[in-house]
């Protein structure tokens, strides 16, 4: 250490030394200005949280919009309409996905967490239908159709409401939607 160094260090400590309350009131404001800014975040944190609560769509809801498709699926597959039935297991694999992403952590599956549980009831039997539909065969596909159901009903029961029991429309829900496959070259 060269003696201008030395000099300084000690110089500071003298003055720390001889002027110890200006060392406090300096360690005071920063400890003053701490406790008001984590107040701040704390409010900025709770204020988010209140609106991703309020932005976060109603599993309920979704799951209403997920049975449309269901039943619109069903009634294009009794039709042969396999381009139809097609796009509407696309659409279910979609909702499926965006119920995981904006209700990965729903209070109506805890402890379990319907992220996981999801994909893993419903992902086989969706594939399963899929094929089904690419080979044209009504059969096939009321049987992939059926255990997708069944994968719906398994959920509702693990989730503590068995009483949500899922299967094949009887009538269509909207009848709006043609379902027979339009006419070749019209
Ligand atoms: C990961 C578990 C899970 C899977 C898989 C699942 N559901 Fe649900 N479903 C739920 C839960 C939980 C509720 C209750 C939601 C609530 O209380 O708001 C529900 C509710 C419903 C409801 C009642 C909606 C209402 O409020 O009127 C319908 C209809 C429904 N599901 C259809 C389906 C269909 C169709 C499938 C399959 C394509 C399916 N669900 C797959 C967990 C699941």
């Amino acid at each position: 250490m060269n003696g201008w160094r030395r000099a300084a260090i000690a110089m500071s400590t003298i003055c720390a030394l001889a002027n110890p309350s200006a060392f406090a009131a300096q360690a005071g404001a920063q400890q003053a200005s701490d406790p008001a800014q984590t107040a701040r975040i704390k409010a900025l944190e709770q204020r988010i949280a209140e609106l991703e609560k309020r932005t976060q769509p109603e599993l309920g809801n979704q799951m209403l919009i997920l049975e449309l498709r269901h039943d619109r699926l069903w009634w294009a597959g009794e039709a042969g309409n396999w381009n139809l039935a097609y796009y509407m297991a696309g659409e279910i694999g979609e909702a499926i996905q965006g119920i995981v992403e904006t209700n990965g952590d729903a209070a109506e599956l805890q402890p379990q967490k319907l992220s996981e549980i999801m994909p893993a009831m419903l992902n086989v039997p969706l594939k399963n239908l899929m094929a089904a539909i690419g080979t044209h065969d009504k059969a096939k596909f009321a049987q992939a159709y059926d255990d997708l159901s069944a994968a719906c009903t398994g959920c509702h029961r693990v989730a503590g409401n068995p009483m949500l029991i899922i299967g094949r429309p009887k009538t269509p829900m909207l009848d709006d939607l043609q379902y027979a496959p339009a006419a070749q070259g019209k």
